[in-house]
Order: C-alpha cells, then structure tokens, then sequence
C-alpha cells in the first residue's frame, strides 16, 4: 500500500492519481524551484570543488544530501546550464512522458567530435535526433530473444572458462584478490561472442587480452574526462582526449581485422553467418549502413557494457558473500538442470543489485515538451535528470531498502515496485539495447560460478559504496573466497 496525501490507496490507483493531479493545471514557476546558493559565472560548481563538502566521484551521496535539504526536485546550475534534478518515481514518469519520439540526452561533444573526424561515422551514443535514429535502429536485432539465445552457449563456455581460470589462480586457501578486474576480462570475452563475432581470449594474460581490456578502461576514462570540466579538448588534445584516441585505434585496429574475415565468410556462405552471428549478420544485410558505420556499430556494442557488467557482477558476488541465506537459495536454483532463461531468484539477484548499486547513477533526458516536474512548470528544452541511484533506495518506494533482499523481486511476493522507482537499464526508445544480452551473460556467469564454489567476504567491511568512472564502479577492490563445494 502506498499512501497519497495521507490516505491509503492502492498501488495502482494511487499512479493513477498522480498522473491525474500532475497533468492538469498549471504548475508553479520555474524560477520557485529550490536550489543551493548561486555564485555568479561558476553557478554550482563550486559546491564539487575544494571546500564545497561534495565531490563528483560521490554525486549520488551528493545528490541525495541535497535532497534531504531542498527537497526531492532541486535545481543545480553546472557548466552554464540549469540542471532540473529529481529523486521522485513519479516525476521520473513525467521526464519519460516527455521525451519525445527521439530522446536527446545529453551529448558527448568530444566523443562526437573525434569519432566524426577520424571515423565519418558517430554510432549511437554520441548522437541525437534523427541521426541517432538511424543508428539505434540498426542494433535493434540485439533486442529479439532469438538473437540472444543464439549466443548463450558460447557465453556459457566462457562462464567456464572463468569458473576455471579462478580455481587456478586463487590462493591456496581460496582467495581471488580483486575481483573486478578479473570481470573485466570475463566481460570482454563474453561480448566479444557477439561483435565481432571471434572470441578473445582475454582470460589468459598475455599483451593482446591486457590492450583489449585496457583499451575499454580508457574509453570509460576518456569519455568521462572531456566530459566533466572545462571543454579545454578544444584547445588541445587533453589526457581525457587521448585516451579516447587510443582506445578507439586499439578496438578498431583489432576488431575491424575480425570484421574483414567474417564478412567474406557471409558472402560465401551468408546463412551459416546469420545462424552463428545474428547481429554482425544484421549489420552487413543493412542497407542503411557503410562500412565506416558497420565499424562503428561493432565498436560500440563491443564497448557499451563492458563496466557494467562487470560492476554489476562484481557487486553480486560481493552481496551473495554476505548473505549466505540469498546465496544458497541462488545455489539451489544453479544446479537445477533448468534454462537459464528461467532462473528467477538469479534474475531477482540481478535485479537487487541493479537496485541496491545501479551503474547509471542518473537517466538524463532534455524534455521535447513543456512537463510539471514536483508540481513546478518545467519548459521544453530543459535539461532534466532522474537520479535512479537515489530513488531505488529510498523507504518511500521499497521498504528496508538498504537491505539486500532479492525476494522482493519475485512473482507473488507482495507489492509490486513502482515502475519508474527502479530504472537500471533506463527506459523508453533510449533504454539500453544490450540489455538482454547483459542479463543473459550475467546469469550464465552465476550459475557456473555457484555450482562450483561456495563464495566468501574476505573484507570485514560490510558497506561497498561506488565511485564515478563515467559509469559507476566499485570503490575499492573487491576480494573473495572462492571455496570448492
Ligand atoms: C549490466 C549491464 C548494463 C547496464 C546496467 C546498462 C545500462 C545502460 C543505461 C542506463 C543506458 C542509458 C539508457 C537510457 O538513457 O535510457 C544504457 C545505454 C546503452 N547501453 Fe547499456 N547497460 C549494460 C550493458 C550493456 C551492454 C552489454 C551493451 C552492448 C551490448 C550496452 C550497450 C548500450 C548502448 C549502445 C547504449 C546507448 C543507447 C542509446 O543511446 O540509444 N549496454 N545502458
């Protein structure tokens, strides 16, 4: 039961509600949003700067204490622009409801740049509008289950490989230091099934797997480094803007080689292609696309999850070592001989932690039509965004929402969630398109790992908080034990 203005309604009458008294009447003034004091040409940017007593490798800690102090919609002024801040689930509806048929988010000027200048070609993540249309459509294969499900035994091998790489490497009482960064090979491995196509072995550690690896470090790295900050990549190519250079000519270099042999396989024989490689099969078929595009597309899917995936699973594991409980049952479900596909306290394990530690710590979305964000008018063009990692922590949307407790996502166990208070892949015709595919070699990954060994906290600090890379990641590393059952 949720309660709107004191009365107890039900859950979806009280949406319904909501909706209503948000979309009718006009809203307070912009200008009577709250927000922090202003300082004139630096706005708020002060306020992540030395003294200010946040920093932007915490923004959701910082958003959420701001929140506390302003209320759940705040306004910021950063880099020039006001920025309409929300941890609400109801106005995180209200942003989707707006955002037109083509979502504009905001843009990665230097990524758009160098991608125009040295590749003629942007892909998806840089662009907006049609332009961002056109690429978003091609990659919309990766969306059908029968795509998916087409790569879910190589995946699967390379859930084994790793199962198998930790039993060699950990100590001898178990322990695997860092964990991360082992997902981060796994991660790089498991989408390599897919585009291009070719595995790389990143498992093994020679100087291929640890360029590849490094190479989708710097990405994240670089894309965040021009992105906050003064736009002194302009001037010069800054450390942020090298990074983006390098990693692009690592992927490029190496992926496009791939690329060149698979398509000559899909000319001679372009059905066993389409069975074994669906998506790049797709992406050679589409009449729309060159073959700059075709490089770029396979670039950026290769690139797209590789952090969050590897976050989301190192923070699994990093939940499961710390409820036993959680852990049995998720082991329970592993060794049964079911499809993977129908695993659903793994899934909820998944779904908790997307909750409890979502990777995006914000969806952001310029609104295409005038909304009421928190009652107040909010015009077209403004730059809104809904801090997911906050809300989907909130008591007012899950009760003992610090606890992990993946039940809470099961069928039949009580109410449902609001459906905006928890967004980990976004939402709407922007919402993450690798989505499936995340999921799919997540789950697989579990599943190896749980049948094969009982997993142990080998740090005495219960609480894993999350730092800003671009997406967020964990913010130390992570050691387990990993004890043969
Ligand atoms: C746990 C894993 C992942 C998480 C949590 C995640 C999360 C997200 C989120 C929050 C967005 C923004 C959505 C929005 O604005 O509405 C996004 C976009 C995107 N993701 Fe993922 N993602 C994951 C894995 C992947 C994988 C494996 C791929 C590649 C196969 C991928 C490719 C992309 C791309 C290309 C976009 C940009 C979409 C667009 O702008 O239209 N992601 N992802």
């Amino acid at each position: 039961m949720w309660h709107v203005r004191g009365a107890k309604v039900p859950i979806n009458l009280k949406f319904h509600l909501k909706v209503f008294s948000y979309s009718t009447g006009t809203g307070k003034p912009f200008a009577a949003i709250p927000t922090p004091r202003c300082l004139p040409l630096i706005g708020h940017g002060y306020l992540f700067g030395p003294g200010g007593g946040f920093s932007a490798e915490k923004l959701t800690e910082a958003v959420y204490e701001l929140s506390t102090r302003l209320g759940s919609v705040f306004k910021l002024r950063l880099n020039g622009e006001d920025i309409v801040i929300t941890v609400d689930a109801y106005d995180t509806r209200e942003l989707f409801r707006h955002e037109g048929r083509y979502p504009y988010r905001p843009t990665f000027p230097a990524l758009y740049h160098f991608r125009q200048k040295q590749f003629r070609s942007i892909g998806i993540v840089p662009g907006n509008g049609a332009e961002w249309h056109r690429f978003r459509a091609a990659v919309l294969p990766l969306l059908r289950p029968a795509v998916v499900q087409a790569y879910a035994a190589r995946q699967d091998e390379v859930a084994g490989r790793l199962a198998r790489h930790i039993r060699a490497l950990r100590a001898a009482d178990g322990l695997l230091t860092d964990v991360f960064q082992f997902l981060l090979h796994f991660a790089v491995e498991a989408i390599s099934v897919t585009s291009p196509g070719e595995v790389f072995p990143c498992l093994r550690d020679d100087g291929e797997a640890r360029e590849v690896v490094g190479a989708s470090v710097d990405f994240m790295d670089g894309l965040y480094q021009t992105l906050i900050g003064l736009p002194l990549w302009r001037l010069y190519r800054t450390a942020g803007y090298r990074k983006l250079e390098r990693s692009h000519a690592v992927i490029c270099r190496i992926l496009e080689k791939n690329m060149k042999e698979m398509k000559l396989k899909h000319e001679r024989n372009p059905e066993e292609v389409k069975k074994m490689h669906p998506f790049m099969a797709s992406l050679f078929e589409n009449p729309t696309l060159n073959w700059d595009d075709v490089v770029m597309l396979a670039m950026e899917i290769f690139l797209g999850g590789i952090d969050a995936t590897a976050t989301t699973l190192t923070m699994t594991l990093h939940y499961l070592s710390r409820d036993g409980r959680a852990q049995e049952r998720a082991r329970a479900e592993a060794l049964g001989s079911g499809d993977v596909q129908h695993a659903p306290y793994l899934r909820a394990c998944l779904k908790e932690t997307l909750r409890l530690s979502p990777t995006a710590g914000a969806n952001s979305r310029y609104l295409a039509q005038p909304a009421l964000v928190g009652g107040y008018s909010v015009p077209a063009g403004t730059l809104v965004s809904s801090f997911g990692s906050v809300t989907s922590r909130s008591e007012k949307y899950f009760k003992d929402a610090d606890a992990y407790a993946p039940e809470r996502w099961l069928r039949g166990s009580g109410e449902p969630a609001h459906p905006f208070a928890s967004l980990p892949f976004g939402h709407g015709p922007r919402m993450c398109p690798g989505r499936r595919l995340a999921l799919q070699e997540m789950l697989l990954l579990l599943r190896q790992l749980l049948r094969r060994f009982e997993i142990l906290s080998a740090d005495g600090n219960m609480n894993l908080g999350m730092v800003y890379r671009m997406n967020r990641i964990p913010e130390r590393p992570v050691h387990l034990y990993f004890k043969d059952i």
